[in-house]
């Protein structure tokens, strides 16, 4: 018996970041970002019937090469999918993938692969008559077991991830990622400049980092201030206030990076050409009026989120005053994708 399916997911980029974990791969804090329009993994995942052994038994390519390092992550992504799953022992598993995107731009991969990954697990439990729970919520648990940020890639616009409290509510799940309906029609279209800055390999993997929260001596003030950056952020996309928006995300980039270069083994990700163009950016922004705002994911590049209104004036700043400062000169233009994940038969 074989079977194959296709499955296209997101990236995403952390307005409040999640930073720090705690158990099996559950938030120290909320969460919130925006699934990506262009910039995603493609994976196509088949499977042939084998006789049961106790290990799981995959191949991984990755752009049509096999990928062994990656492989391990899969592994330990199946071990943890638990006893659910294990009717993937009886299968030997083929996973192809490819990014529409390069690597160590400052655009997650993980979190678009470990997704498209999730997505074809439950399609293949699904096929199979094996599948339990409404699927978006079984896949955003999973592909969370594979990388914590990647829950938040199975929803199109803006998703949540972790408990919060928001207009004296209590919502979302540790376990899983929501997505976020309630956003002003003059946030319904954000631009995505991201700025390469340095597309060297990560110096310091997200695990480190996030381990680096056990014992920090801001970790209690931390979970505050994102519970609070939360419901700001909330309350300014639903209210359409840009101003409070980029105050929060501006907020959330920085301290991501304070919390890195004030934890017991220090670490900087930021790099000289980091600091000016957030200069620049802030400049401009004084100058123009124009709304837009930077964020950093755990890297030196910068995500310039703008409106769609202020797309030709950004560009040309980008253009004008940024792109000598980048490497090779070279910025990806995204911007937040509403369909979220795809779907085609293979
Ligand atoms: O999902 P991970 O383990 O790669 O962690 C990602 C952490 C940040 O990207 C820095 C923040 C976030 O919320 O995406």
């Amino acid at each position: 018996m074989t079977g194959q399916v296709y499955w296209e997911a997101p990236s995403n980029i952390a307005l409040v970041k999640y930073w720090g974990k705690k158990g099996l791969q559950l938030p120290c804090n909320p969460s919130v970002s925006l699934s990506l329009s262009l910039s995603k993994t493609q994976t196509s995942l088949k499977w042939v019937k084998k006789e049961r052994t106790d290990e799981f038994s995959f191949d991984f390519f990755f752009e049509g090469e096999k990928k062994y390092l990656f492989e391990k992550k899969i592994e330990a992504l199946l071990e943890r999918i638990g006893p659910s799953f294990s009717f993937v022992k009886d299968y030997h598993l083929e996973f192809r993938s490819s990014n529409t995107f390069p690597h160590s731009v400052g655009i997650a991969s993980s979190a678009s692969s470990m997704a498209s990954f999730a997505l074809c697990l439950c399609s293949m439990a699904k096929a199979l008559g094996h599948l339990d729970g409404p699927f978006y919520e079984k896949a955003s648990f999973i592909s969370r077991l594979g990388s914590g940020s990647a829950c938040r890639s199975l929803y199109g616009g803006v998703a949540s991830w972790g408990e919060f409290s928001w207009q004296e509510k209590k919502l979302g799940s540790d376990l899983f990622a929501t997505p976020v309906s309630k956003v002003h029609e003059d946030f319904s279209e954000i631009l995505d400049f991201i700025l390469i800055v340095d597309s060297s390999p990560k110096a310091v993997s997200s695990t480190v980092g996030h381990s680096l929260m056990n014992g920090h001596p801001f970790l209690e003030a931390r979970i505050t201030q994102a519970n609070k950056n939360m419901e700001s952020v909330l309350d300014a996309l639903y209210k359409g206030d840009w101003e409070t928006f980029q105050n929060v995300v501006e907020n959330e980039a920085l301290t991501l990076h304070s919390l890195m270069m004030n934890s017991v083994t220090p670490f900087i990700l930021m790099k000289p050409q980091t600091f000016l163009l957030i200069e620049k950016i802030q400049n401009f922004r004084k100058k123009t009026g124009a709304k837009c705002c930077f964020t950093l994911d755990a890297g030196p590049n910068l995500h310039l989120l703008c409106l769609k209104s202020e797309e030709n004036l950004v560009r040309k700043f980008v253009q004008e005053e940024c792109k000598k400062h980048l490497e090779n000169g070279r910025w990806i233009e995204d911007k937040v994708g509403k369909d979220g994940p795809k779907f085609e038969e293979a």
